[in-house]
């Protein structure tokens, strides 16, 4: 298994050797290399099992270092950076050559972000390349919200995973393109829909696909290995009532099954927080299935949802 710390310049050692690290980040825990090297990009294909045309959400500490990598950024771009950087927002930017094809899998765009997390951002400015980095987990699973998760599944993969504690977002950043002067959301996330077209006006919601050629938006994702159903929960518990049920609600207790709660006073953001968590916990208890329902569409509720769809598809 990896070791788990954080000491930030053993984790610089590593990452200049093209090696791997778990990273914290308020959203999920990502699998970060050097995203300038191309030994270190293909291992974190290689050890996620990701396909490569799927490409990486590169990190950095600052808009200036982002300028260095990205011909322009448009000024809707500044302004979501002004208002929520640090913090859960990607950009999708038309990039410079620096930035190697298989980061982008081949897109003229590629993604950045600044995290919002205190150790993360000490990494970063210890280092003077900006790291790729998806969420820790093996391809189409649950994203890992503590350093834990991530040395569960890919512990024995890495060396060492710079601990940052529970992540305070739990799910991952938005991710905004922009065409024609209007701002596209490839995938709903950490930031309230409503916040950023509050900056940007209308935004284009893109919809999942199951078409790879459409980056980032594959349609199964983020599932457990369990099948889960996403629904009415009292009609399901109903429906496969001879199974060993686990629910996952969002403020109700069910007392006569193995159930776990996202947030028993109804916050969208503590469910947010919760979601993979616990996602993750009825995997691995001894439930046969899990029955889940969708949360009110308020806040973080929507890519909440969107989490729930995708990891029933
Ligand atoms: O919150 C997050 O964004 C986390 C943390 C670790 O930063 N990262 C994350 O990475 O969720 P990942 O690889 O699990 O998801 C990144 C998504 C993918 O669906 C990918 O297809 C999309 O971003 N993406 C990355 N670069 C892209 C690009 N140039 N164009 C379109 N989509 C892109
Ligand atoms: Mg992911």
């Amino acid at each position: 298994m990896a070791e788990i710390g954080v000491d930030i310049l053993k984790c610089k050692r590593i990452l200049e050797y093209n090696q791997l690290i778990g990273f914290p980040t308020e959203t999920v825990y990502g699998l970060a290399g050097n995203a300038l090297s191309v030994e270190a990009v293909s291992k974190i294909f290689e050890t996620k099992n990701r396909p490569t045309f799927d490409p990486l959400i590169c990190h950095t500490n600052s808009i200036a270092q982002i300028e260095k990598y990205v011909t322009e950024i448009p000024t809707m771009g500044y302004d979501l950076l002004t208002k929520f950087a640090p913090g859960p927002i990607t950009l999708l930017l038309k990039r410079k050559n620096l930035i190697p094809d298989l980061v982008t899998s081949g897109l003229e765009h590629v993604a950045f972000r600044i995290p919002n997390h205190p150790i993360a951002l000490e990494l970063l400015k210890h280092i003077d390349f900006p790291l790729a980095a998806p969420s820790a987990n093996p391809f189409g699973y649950i994203s890992p919200t503590s350093a834990a998760h991530v040395n569960t599944q890919l512990g024995n993969f890495i060396s060492y995973i710079l601990n940052g504690g529970k992540c305070s977002v739990g799910i991952e950043s938005t991710i905004v393109g922009f065409e024609n002067n209007k701002a596209h959301i490839y995938r709903l996330g950490g930031i309230d829909l409503a916040a950023i077209e509050h900056i940007t006006g209308r935004t284009i919601v893109q919809q999942s696909t199951s078409k790879p050629s459409a980056a980032g938006m594959l349609e199964s994702h983020y599932a457990p290995r369990k099948k889960i159903y996403v629904g009415h929960i009292d009609n399901l518990i109903e429906k496969y009532k001879n199974h060993k049920i686990g629910v996952l609600s969002f403020s109700k207790k069910y007392n006569f099954c193995q159930n776990l709660q996202l947030s028993e006073n109804k916050s969208e953001t503590e469910a947010a927080q919760n979601l993979f968590g616990h996602l993750r916990s009825l995997d691995e208890s001894d439930c046969e299935i899990i029955i889940a329902e969708y949360i009110t569409e308020k806040g973080l509720g929507k890519a909440v949802n969107d989490r729930l769809k995708r990891a029933s598809t």
